[in-house]
């Protein structure tokens, strides 16, 4: 990998060296110089930050150093996006276009990554029967275990009231037979498993920072998501669960995702808790 500074355009504003979390940048009478660059991560900072397109850098590809607009970056926008998201639960037949499904997922690709590993990983599954089948290995486990009596001493456990989730899983069996309403995937046609290496030290992190991204950005296309912690909880004690869902081996499954066409639209923004902030 070459890092080198282009002298006839350089303009000596050393926002290369300053902006250098590795050190791969040093000043060297009064130039900024690459002296490291073993100790480069890629990210690209030194190119994106230099006013002058004075880096070369032969890892990254120079084609994706776009110009920023700023004058496209509206806060009243964003927030309006974050409050307007909502988890959606029901969904049309309409199928989501690959292209866009690769779009959203092009869009979750620059967000942040603990030492800039880049390494979150998406199965995105669009075999509808793959998903009601999935679907319905969970729901038959959770079956059983609440026919034993099992499920309830769980939720107990885990501190959330056993009784509460035992009288919405029997609404949830009653729908499912009766209209094949599923509890678990919504029937949505789309599930997205997000994943990153197990020795990763950032995964979880990285995943739900794009799942997070992933969401808001399906919102602004019109589409609707849920996360489905319930299928993300089901993988981590079922190695059966993951059977035909081509997760790789080395990988965890962080976030599971839903994502289609929602049958209807939020009118209004909800109400939250007040917010805990500490000010120290
Ligand atoms: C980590 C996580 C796991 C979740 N798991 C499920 C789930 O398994 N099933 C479900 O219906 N909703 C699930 N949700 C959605 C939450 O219930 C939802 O975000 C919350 O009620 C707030 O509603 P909103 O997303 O519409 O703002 C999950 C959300 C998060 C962040």
């Amino acid at each position: 990998m070459i890092i080198q500074r282009q002298k006839e355009k350089c303009t000596h504003c050393m926002l290369c060296m300053r902006d250098c979390v590795y050190g791969v940048w040093r000043e060297i009478d009064g130039e900024p110089e690459p002296v490291e660059p073993d100790l480069c991560n890629k990210c690209s900072h030194c190119i994106a930050v230099c006013p002058a397109d004075a880096v070369i850098h032969t890892g990254l590809d120079p084609a994706q150093a776009v110009k920023i607009d700023r004058r496209n970056l509206d806060p009243a926008l964003y927030r309006d996006i974050v409050l307007s998201r909502r988890s959606v639960r029901r969904y049309s037949d309409k199928p989501v276009p690959r292209e866009l499904i690769e779009k959203i997922i092009d869009t979750a690709r620059y967000s942040p990554t603990g030492s800039n590993e880049q390494n979150v990983g998406y199965n995105v599954i669009t075999d509808r029967k793959l998903i009601a089948a999935k679907s319905a290995t969970v729901f038959s486990f959770a079956e059983r275990i609440f026919k034993k009596g099992i499920g309830q001493y769980i939720f107990n456990f885990l501190g959330s009231s056993g009784s509460r989730y035992m009288k919405l899983f029997n609404y949830a069996r009653g729908e499912r037979k009766t209209s094949g309403r599923d509890f678990i995937f919504y029937n949505a046609p789309v599930l997205i498993l997000i994943h990153a290496p197990k020795k990763s030290r950032s995964a979880g992190e990285n995943c739900t920072i794009a799942a997070t991204n992933i969401t808001n950005y399906a919102h602004t296309l019109g589409l609707g998501t849920c996360f489905i912690g319930l299928f993300t909880t089901a993988l981590k004690f079922s190695g059966k669960l993951r059977e035909g869902l081509n997760i790789p081996h080395d990988r965890h499954v962080y976030i599971c995702l839903i994502l289609g066409y929602p049958a209807y639209r939020f009118a209004k923004i909800v109400s939250r808790k007040p917010v805990s902030i500490t000010w120290v």
